[in-house]
């Protein structure tokens, strides 16, 4: 996670600080106008977006802030609080090329969006935050759809939620090349506090399901171990996927994802299939349905029952999709036995990263500890365990 004295600064502290590195960077001038987008925890629906299932993310109160100032050409300027290397892109030339550096996924959204109103104005654009990178709380969705965002405003293109949701999800599918889902764009950029975004991956429709957050806070650990090839690792389990449904589609009439394969066809298949393909489609048919209980528990305010499923799902994706580790497990299984947690699970794609906890709120001190003693005895580090609140989404925050 980010410093700690970033952590407890309160936003406009932080606010300030971006605008005075903004200043460091591209020199004096007019004051930036400043946007900020949330990261996102995920709390049911695990690797199942890209196999058009249901998820249940929420945006969290950390994420990007973006400072931008128009220039009077047609260039674009983008720099990072905490990245090394600074870009600089001409509107006017040809389409931007993939450089294999972070500046891919603000620039995949430009290029995106300049198709849409070729005659733009430059801009200088500085992003930084308070969100960890490679941790599962998508600070790539955060970066996409906030960009997205101060390019609508800044360009007046009208766009709204959705359109930015689409330009975000090109620069990270097409311009990048991740094979990832639809839920991260979806839930930074349909962000509700208070609420989780029911998602509908395999058409996109959705529904804000109320969160009682007096009773329960959300927190989050963060193992701090970060996977090098997470990316390759990630591409590969949508592979399998793809590949565990093309054995099972021939059973399942009119089925044309994972989602659509059944509990019922999968057990009288399950015998046929590759081990390692049998394995990962037994998670995502049996998260599909958990992911279902899920909704029906919290929409009853069986909040116990919705935890359950989160705790059930880190066992699946721990034993069957095989994206845990022993430092997440040490977590999940911690919380579990605090007695002070509803649910847990890994949150994010996994192989690291963070686990997401719902902690009742009237025990969060004690659970806090003892997660964190658990883990320091194992592993001989205590490990950053924050509470998030919600977030309202993508938006202006110039004062
Ligand atoms: C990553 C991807 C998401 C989703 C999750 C797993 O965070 O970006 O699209 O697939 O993994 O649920």
């Amino acid at each position: 996670m980010p410093r700690r004295a970033d952590r407890i600064l309160p936003v406009s502290e932080l606010l300030a600080r971006h605008e005075l590195a903004f200043a460091a960077v591209f020199g004096p001038g007019p004051r930036p106008r400043s946007f900020f987008s949330p990261g996102r925890v995920n709390l049911m629906g695990a690797h199942l977006d890209y196999n058009g299932g249901p998820v249940m993310p929420t945006a969290i109160d950390r994420g990007t802030f973006i400072a931008v100032r128009a220039r009077s050409d047609r260039r674009l300027r983008l720099s990072s609080t905490s990245e090394p290397l600074s870009f600089e892109l001409d509107l006017t030339g040809a389409p931007f090329a993939r450089q294999g550096q972070w500046v891919d996924y603000p620039a995949g959204v430009c290029e995106s969006l300049r198709r849409r109103r070729p005659v733009v104005g430059g801009l200088d654009i500085l992003f930084g935050g308070n969100l960890p990178v490679g941790a599962g709380l998508s600070s790539s969705a955060s970066i996409c759809v906030g960009t997205a965002f101060l390019l609508d405003h800044m360009w007046g293109l009208g766009l709204g939620a959705l359109k930015r949701v689409e330009a975000a999800l090109f620069a990270e599918r097409e311009f990048v090349g991740v094979r990832c889902g639809i839920m991260d764009p979806y839930a930074v950029g349909l962000a509700m506090p208070e609420h989780l975004l029911w998602l509908d991956c395999k058409d996109g429709s959705n529904e804000h399901l109320p969160l009682d957050s007096a009773r329960i806070a959300i927190a989050v650990a963060d193992t701090g171990v970060r996977r090098e090839l997470a990316q390759g690792a990630f591409n590969e389990r949508v592979a399998q996927a793809a590949a565990a449904f093309a054995a099972l589609a021939p059973f399942a009439p009119g089925a044309t994802c994972l989602r659509d394969i059944s509990v019922e066809v999968f057990a009288d298949r399950r015998s046929k299939l590759d081990p390692l393909l049998r394995r990962r489609a037994e998670h995502v048919v049996h998260e599909v349905a958990r992911t279902f209980a899920a909704r029906d528990a919290l929409k009853c305010g069986k909040l116990a029952g919705f935890g359950a499923q989160m705790f059930a799902a880190h066992a699946s994706l721990r034993e069957l999709y095989d994206v845990s580790c022993p430092e997440l497990d040490v977590l999940v299984d911690s919380a579990h036995e605090s007695g002070g947690v509803l649910g847990s699970r890994l949150t994010g794609a996994g192989f690291g990263g963070c686990v997401v906890m719902l902690i009742d709120r009237s025990r969060t001190a004690s659970v806090v500890e003892h997660v964190a003693c658990r883990f320091e005895a194992r592993f001989g580090r205590r490990p950053p365990i924050e509470i998030f609140g919600g977030d309202p989404g993508p938006r202006e925050v110039s004062e």
